[in-house]
């Protein structure tokens, strides 16, 4: 793969399931570099229009490379979404169709500079947004014990997240932890009897990554703005890599749907009326077909989930 480049991850499945080919207003909140921004632009006619979203400086200036009267960027947060839509007077109503490609891009991945990896050394920074907020080096300097174990057992699933958690606090005593072979030795030595096939650091740096990044706040944020911003018989469509996520957009669209809780108990229950439900689901979720997952194993985790915004609903 090429330095900069990303593979899209269900690119057909998504630009599909979002129907461009019909015209009207498009949103692709999670940018990248482009890829389904420019397969939809292939998709849609002459006088459908694109906005394209993205929180990370390197994929404005990527998407700078686009030069088509139908599309514009808006470097913004995705859980904003509404306040960046309207700023190009899009509002309600308005929208045709939604895509969102969580998580981080292959260029993020890939480039040491930006403290996303423990496989290549480099500061550990690990924010998309690199002009607010603070690293993860900034935030490890100071966070309580408490805190630290609370957001690797929450965000990463961590059994042993009390242990790396004062690993990690005894280490910053010695000497601050500021890059991400350093925090990836803390962690293995943390754990290091326990290796069980994936890198002992893996929980952790994916848990860290999400709270630095406020990932959970900002995609409940998108899916409460997506519903009012889409017209009757919008799309929106939603591509997560982990089940955190996946687990929250599959709640969140059982319940628009007017489907009952996810309780055994009340499986049996009737599907609510749909004057009830604001959105169908379309279809079942959707996973990456085998040919994909060989030609790029980052895709194996993805899961694609669509929704439809009925009428009459807000
Ligand atoms: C998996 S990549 C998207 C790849 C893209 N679909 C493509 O084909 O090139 C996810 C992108 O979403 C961006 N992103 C993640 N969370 C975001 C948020 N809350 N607001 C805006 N952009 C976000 C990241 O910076 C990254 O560029």
């Amino acid at each position: 793969m090429q330095p900069d480049s990303h593979i899209s991850v269900l690119l057909r499945e998504a630009c599909d399931a979002l129907q461009p080919e019909r015209g009207g207003v498009f949103v692709d909140a999670t940018f990248g570099r482009g890829g389904h921004s420019r397969e939809l632009l292939r998709l849609m006619p002459t006088n459908a229009r694109l906005i394209a979203i993205d929180r990370d400086a390197a994929a404005a200036k990527a998407a700078q490379e686009i030069s088509d009267p139908r599309f514009t960027f808006i470097a913004a947060q995705f859980g904003d979404v509404t306040e960046a839509l309207a700023s190009l007077g899009v509002g309600p109503h308005q929208v045709d169709g939604l895509l969102l490609d969580i998580g981080v891009s292959s260029p993020q991945l890939d480039d040491a500079s930006r403290g996303f990896s423990f496989m290549r050394d480099g500061p550990l920074d690990m924010r998309m947004d690199q002009s607010r907020g603070a690293s993860a080096a900034e935030w490890i300097a100071t966070a309580p014990l408490n805190h630290i174990a609370e957001v690797i057992r929450d965000y990463g699933e961590e059994r042993f997240a009390q242990r790396i958690a004062t690993a990690i606090v005894e280490a910053r005593e010695r000497q601050p932890v500021e890059r991400t072979v350093q925090l990836a030795q803390i962690v293995e030595k943390a754990v290091s009897a326990r290796w069980t096939g994936q890198h002992p650091a893996t929980k952790t740096f994916q848990a860290i990554r999400i709270h630095i990044n406020q990932e959970l706040e900002e995609l409940r944020m998108a899916l409460s703005a997506a519903l009012p911003l889409l017209a009757a018989g919008g799309r929106l469509a939603v591509i997560c890599f982990h089940s955190l996520e996946d687990r929250m957009v599959k709640l969140w669209m059982r319940e628009q749907a007017g489907r009952t809780p996810e309780d055994p108990r009340l499986r049996h229950l009737p599907v609510l009326t749909t004057r009830t439900a604001s959105i169908k689901l379309v279809g079942r979720d959707i996973a990456p077909s085998d040919a994909e997952v060989r030609a790029n194993p980052r895709s194996r985790s993805a899961r694609l989930r669509v929704a439809e915004k009925l009428a009459l609903t807000t």
